[in-house]
């Protein structure tokens, strides 16, 4: 992956571990003069790193600001393709519609759309998704899997075992997937999925991932309306966590799963999206656009379709619903 030499500085310092590097060190290892370095690590500071110099040793990185940039994510990327063009913004409407003009433009396969702070937050069937600042992961990826339109719905559920999985190893706690997009912890949502299609008839384009994760929220810092259905990973493990390191790990098992998914079908990731739901096997209400059903939820199809058992034993597949559990 290229790294600018912003990155690489910082790459040096983390990798230091609060040891001094020289500056004359870093200069011959990125070959461009010591000025240049210097300027580098102003700039550093400026995003909110704290850098202290050293006479005689060097630079030694004191502290790092808790941001999503893309240098804190590179740090810890272990990608091939995803997050390798990373686009941050402090702040910004929905990451979901600059994705979407992105990849209008020809973004390329990985793009990620990230943001501390979005002021118009939006999720599934015209819902405000409450994105306050600095506490949250808010960000889009844009995919380009080569594959038919009839393929793409699943990457919901794609997407919802490489965040559970993500969480799982970074917090040591797994969230429980409620069909189709939401994950819960101790039944309160952690996490939605918005999966947006831009495609051909026989081809798609892009797919936008719209990942909401709630991070290090306090109950109080949710509004008061959805205090009793939302939760955060701090609420829920009682730690802090860090939020560029999560990123990364989420762009890793969301490459790992959008590659198994196109290589070998869903029939692997429906194994696993499975082992994590707390849907199947309940008794649910599904409210449609036109209809309310109600049943047992038996499982999900090849194709993501969820199943339910009505009363009178008929089986419908639910393609898009609200779940009640
Ligand atoms: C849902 O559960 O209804 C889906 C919520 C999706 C929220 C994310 S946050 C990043 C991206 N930008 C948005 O405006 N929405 C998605």
């Amino acid at each position: 992956m290229n790294m600018t030499i912003k990155e690489k500085i910082l790459s040096q310092l983390l990798s230091a571990k609060g040891e001094p590097i020289s500056g004359q060190k870093l200069a011959d290892e990125l070959s461009i003069s010591r000025t240049m370095i210097w300027k580098h690590l102003k700039a550093l500071e400026l995003e909110g790193y704290v850098i202290e110099a050293v006479k005689k040793k060097g630079y030694i990185l004191l502290s790092i600001p808790d941001i999503v940039s893309k240098e804190r994510i590179t740090s810890y990327l272990e990608t091939a393709q995803l997050g390798h063009n990373i686009l941050y913004y402090p702040v910004c409407d929905s990451t979901q519609n600059i994705a979407a003009e992105k990849a209008r433009e020809g973004a390329p396969h990985g793009t990620v759309v990230i943001t501390e702070e979005q002021t118009a937050g939006r999720g599934r069937l015209e819902r405000v998704w409450d994105s306050s600042a600095n506490n949250g992961i808010w960000m889009s990826v844009i995919i380009r899997p080569e594959i038919s339109p009839h393929m793409a719905p699943q990457f919901t559920l794609v997407s919802a075992v490489a965040i559970t999985k993500a969480m799982e190893d970074l917090t040591g706690s797994a969230p429980e997937i409620k069909w189709p997009n939401d994950l819960l912890m101790n039944g309160k949502k952690v996490t939605g999925i918005l999966t947006e299609l831009q495609a051909d008839m026989d081809r798609v384009q892009s797919i936008i991932i719209g990942i909401g994760v709630n991070v290090n929220q306090e109950l109080e810092s949710f509004e008061q309306s959805i205090q009793s259905i939302a939760t955060s990973l701090k609420i829920e493990t009682g730690n802090d966590i860090n939020r560029a390191a999560l990123v990364a790990k989420i762009l890793y098992y969301l490459e790992k799963y959008t590659n198994m998914y196109v290589e070998n079908g869903f029939e692997p990731i429906k194994l696993l999206w499975e082992s994590y739901s707390c849907t199947i096997g309940k008794r649910i209400r599904a409210i449609l656009l036109r209809e309310t059903l109600e049943g047992t939820a038996i499982g999900i199809s090849n194709d993501g379709v969820l199943q339910l058992r009505l009363d009178d034993g008929e089986i419908r597949g639910i393609y898009s619903a609200d779940i009640h559990l």
